[in-house]
């Protein structure tokens, strides 16, 4: 079974990610053939900092490197070194319907979150982003894409274009599958929303400890005393944070002090802290040896992208065969 996933070299990758999205992964290259890469032509709809993309893109090679990724057991690699993504990705807009684009929710999120007259800030790319995720997909043969709960509409979009392309020109690509991460659900932000590099609300996986305990000691709660019991305890940001992070028995204890009372919000976020430092000890030292060596960093890719790119010219070959394009 073939799987891939793509993330965007935006900005720094955080527990949302980490959870959601490389975890999974992770696990997942150890029993399927993965594909993963760092999806850099994807950031171009938000972010139009060249300085900042190579950064990210190097310090997303990092994470996902520090965090477990084996270069040896799956293919990893930037999306711009295989521009064949942006060739099908024509191909699959000229069957998609606009409808199935302007009913994306991540679109039109972004839309009502613009203010008004910053209508300029609405890129063609970010409308059509859908369909360039499809070709990114499609292109590799992918059965299963391993994604958060808010990429589940996109999936929906590349299962439909591919149908509609087989139906059209006979019989091409595989209709991959999403293994959305349910037992993960969305991971929240300091202030309850979905964590999010957009929002603001973000836990890094990589940063200074200072700011980074300032970041937890920011987290947003209401205004009941210590001593009073938290029936709601489960809720509470700090403790959903902390479930991810510490094991069950840790975990459980937290929750069950909060919900009696007698534990301050300052105290379970210093908690938090702990928690986080200690989950990501390891991680933090496999990434300073690597960030101390770049050349090694560029070679995994482009050894990745030499890989990918067999595989995304036979598929695009295919494809343009079987449209009558050559
Ligand atoms: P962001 O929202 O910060 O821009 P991306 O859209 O780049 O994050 O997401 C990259 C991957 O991480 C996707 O598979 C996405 O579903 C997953 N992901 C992002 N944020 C979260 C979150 N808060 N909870 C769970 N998964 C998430
Ligand atoms: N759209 C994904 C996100 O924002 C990133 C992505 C791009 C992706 N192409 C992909 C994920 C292909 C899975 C498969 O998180």
């Amino acid at each position: 079974m073939r799987v891939l996933t793509g993330i965007q070299p935006s900005g720094a990758l955080h527990l949302g990610n980490y959870f959601g999205a490389m975890l999974p992964a992770i696990r997942l290259q150890e029993e399927e053939e993965a594909f993963y890469f760092i999806a850099d032509y994807h950031s171009m709809t938000s972010l139009t900092d060249a300085v900042r993309r190579r950064q990210y893109t190097l310090d997303v090679a990092l994470d996902w490197l520090a965090a477990g990724l084996n270069p040896e057991r799956c293919v990893f690699w930037k999306q711009s070194d295989t521009p064949e993504h942006t060739e099908l990705a024509w191909i699959l807009s000229t069957i998609t319907p606009m409808g199935l684009l302007d009913r994306c929710h991540s679109y039109k999120d972004k839309v009502a979150k613009l203010a008004d007259g910053d209508a300029g800030a609405v890129n063609h790319g970010l409308f059509a982003y859908p369909v360039l995720m499809a070709a990114d997909i499609l292109l590799y043969g992918t059965h299963v894409v391993p994604v958060g709960k808010d990429q589940k509409q996109h999936l929906e979009v590349t299962r439909d274009i591919a149908i509609k392309f087989n139906h059209i020109y006979g019989e091409t690509f595989v209709v991959p599958e999403a293994r959305i991460q349910e037992s993960v659900a969305l991971v929240p932000g300091t202030d309850g929303q979905k964590m999010s590099k957009s929002y603001g609300n973000i836990i890094e996986l990589h940063g200074e400890e200072k700011s980074l305990r300032k970041r937890m000691m920011s987290i947003q709660m209401d205004s009941r005393s210590p001593s009073e019991p938290k029936p709601d305890a489960e809720k509470n940001i700090a403790i959903q944070l902390i479930r991810l992070l510490a094991s069950t028995e840790v975990a459980t204890d937290y929750e069950d002090r909060l919900r009696a009372g007698g534990m301050g919000y300052g105290d379970l976020k210093k908690g938090l802290f702990e928690q986080y430092w200690s989950h990501f000890g390891a991680f933090r030292e496999r990434r300073a040896e690597l960030a101390a060596k770049p050349g090694y960093v560029r070679d995994v890719l482009e050894a990745g992208a030499r890989r990918a790119r067999v595989v995304a010219k036979e598929t695009l070959e295919k494809a343009k065969v079987a449209c009558g394009l050559c």
